[in-house]
């Protein structure tokens, strides 16, 4: 064999030994645990024969504790490129299987060469994280790490897409930096993520807590919000990214890619004309609206199981890309609190910072009053989602099919509030408040004549047309030609221009 033979054999024995990562006894323990290995999501999440990757033979440099003597090529992550759909992604996949995935510096410079190049190329970051958050053994060095990542996560913020899946135990800076992220994918009964595991929660405060109870994904999807999507296992969480990214552009200075559809853009729908109603306190389901007019039926929710009474994700309309904004009637009346405020601002700044329209359906009776909500803070967090809109440049169609009350009329995309093209429903009611309150307030000794007056409110305000008469709706729309004329008006918002003042930033309610 010559000289050259053998150099080409140490290579492939070498790459062989790294994609080993932590030895074939963790890699089947992690098989056990119902988890895929690092490399195993990679081949899921990107296109087939697509991945480069980078830093394979990169070791740590810890001597602590020992850790001289466990060297792993690539030590435990897995970073590089790679196309979904043939377009263009950075990746980094932690590997549980070595020191449990725990940041060592070598691997914080690994995936901060990804987020560099991600950023420079104007391609989305994808992070697979399964980690135990910074290496013990490393100390200062790991928690340096994680500051580099951090820092990269904040400037690359509204710069190109990042997507955080959380496919496995992730604590400390493993969670911190998915926080910092665009969206976050768990796993139900394989991921967790929280500051720091039951064991030393016990120690710190004495609670006994299950991992699942700390930090699952159902807490996480539905009682805290820092997840926004609950797969069923890694399979289903990798097509989830996958998803999601199909309705988003490579960077903020592109649109999302054109999604062609057989579904005709002037297509009428007659069940809309039927579906609010006779009786104002009675619910509908807003999903049959949505799914109505949007291209196919197809609509991609984001943050399902938390705040229900908004809906917030994404569709097409006649093909674009489009972040879609809605009060549910059948949640809590569609009321907005703490939690749906928070929700629904987090995206439509999303949306705004990369080029998505907003199409806003509007039911709302106001937002939920009381102590619990004042204590929250509804005052800040209900005016995170009116700083929210306000500030959005993008095109911002709405459609107000029922009620649009009081302060929650203003902040769901109201013509005053830079609405582009506003329109209503002929059962729309547009006013201060709902019929019965503004009775109370205004005739408190009404007595018998409580119903008449609040018959005058209902005639004054439980329509449109006091809103359409001063210009503050374009129009009066019959509900089955509401894709069309959703459709026609982003058609037309296609060119819209909007600055704001310079600024060093923005002081959004925090
Ligand atoms: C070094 C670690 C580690 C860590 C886990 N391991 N976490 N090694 N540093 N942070 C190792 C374990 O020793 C073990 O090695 C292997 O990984 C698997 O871990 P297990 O505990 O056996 O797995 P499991 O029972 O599934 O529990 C996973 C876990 C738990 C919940 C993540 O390991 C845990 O609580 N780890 C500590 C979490 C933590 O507090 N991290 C520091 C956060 S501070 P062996 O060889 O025995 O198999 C931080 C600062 C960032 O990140 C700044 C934020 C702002």
């Amino acid at each position: 064999m010559s000289i050259q033979t053998d150099k080409i054999q140490e290579l492939v024995e070498r790459r062989a030994q790294a994609r080993l990562g932590g030895g074939e006894k963790r890699i089947e323990a992690q098989h056990q645990k119902g988890k895929l290995t690092a490399r195993e999501r990679l081949a899921l999440l990107l296109d087939e024969g697509s991945f480069e990757e980078f830093d394979q033979f990169v070791q740590h440099r810890c001597t602590n504790f020992g850790m001289d003597k466990t060297h792993v090529d690539g030590d435990g992550v897995v970073t590089g490129q790679g196309t979904i759909d043939g377009r263009l992604v950075y990746v980094f996949a932690q590997d549980f299987t070595v020191n449990g995935g725990s940041l060592s510096k070598t691997m914080s410079e690994k995936i901060c060469k990804v987020m560099d190049m991600a950023a420079r190329n104007g391609a989305p970051c994808i992070g697979l994280n399964d980690s135990g958050g910074a290496r013990i053994q490393e100390g200062i060095d790991a928690l340096a790490g994680y500051g580099e990542i951090f820092e990269r996560n904040i400037l690359s913020s509204g710069v190109v897409p990042q997507i955080s899946g959380i496919f496995g135990p992730c604590a400390g800076g493993a969670v911190y930096s998915p926080a910092l992220t665009d969206f976050t994918v768990m796993v139900q009964d394989t991921s967790y993520m929280f500051l720091t595991g039951p064991a030393v929660v016990k120690q710190v405060t004495g609670e006994e807590v299950s991992q699942e109870e700390l930090g699952g994904a159902a807490v996480h999807s539905s009682k805290s919000g820092v997840a926004h999507f609950a797969a069923a296992d890694d399979k289903e969480g990798i097509q989830t990214i996958k998803e999601l990214l199909s309705y988003l552009p490579q960077n903020n200075m592109q649109s999302a890619p054109v999604k062609p559809t057989a579904d005709p853009a002037g297509r009428a729908d007659d069940a809309l004309n039927d579906i609010i109603p006779d009786n104002p306190n009675k619910a509908y389901d807003m999903y049959g609206v949505i799914g109505s007019i949007v291209d196919d039926g197809k609509f991609f929710e984001v943050h399902k199981n938390f705040a229900k009474n908004i809906i917030v994700g994404f569709a097409h309309m006649n093909g674009q890309s489009v972040g879609i904004v809605a009060n549910q009637p059948n949640v809590l009346a569609g009321v907005l609190d703490i939690n749906a405020s928070r929700k629904a601002a987090r995206f439509v700044r999303f949306c705004d910072a990369f080029n998505i329209p907003l199409v806003t359906l509007v039911d709302v009776p106001g937002f939920l009053c009381g102590t619990q909500q004042e204590y929250g803070a509804i005052i800040t967090n209900g005016a995170k989602l009116l700083y929210a809109y306000g500030e959005a440049t993008v095109p911002k169609v709405t459609v107000t099919l029922r009620k649009s009350y009081g302060g929650a009329h203003i902040v769901m995309s109201c013509k005053q509030l830079r609405g582009d093209v506003n329109y209503a429903w002929p059962t729309a009611s547009i006013a201060v408040m709902g019929a019965e309150g503004a009775v109370d307030v205004l005739f408190k000794d009404a007595g018998e004549e409580r119903e008449q007056k609040i018959t005058e409110y209902n005639d004054l305000f439980s329509n449109p047309y006091r809103a359409a008469e001063k210009g503050y709706i374009e129009d009066v729309i019959e509900p089955r030609n509401t894709r069309f004329r959703v459709i026609r008006a982003l058609e037309t918002l296609k060119g819209k221009r909007q600055d704001v003042p310079a600024k060093k930033h923005d002081n959004l309610p925090l």
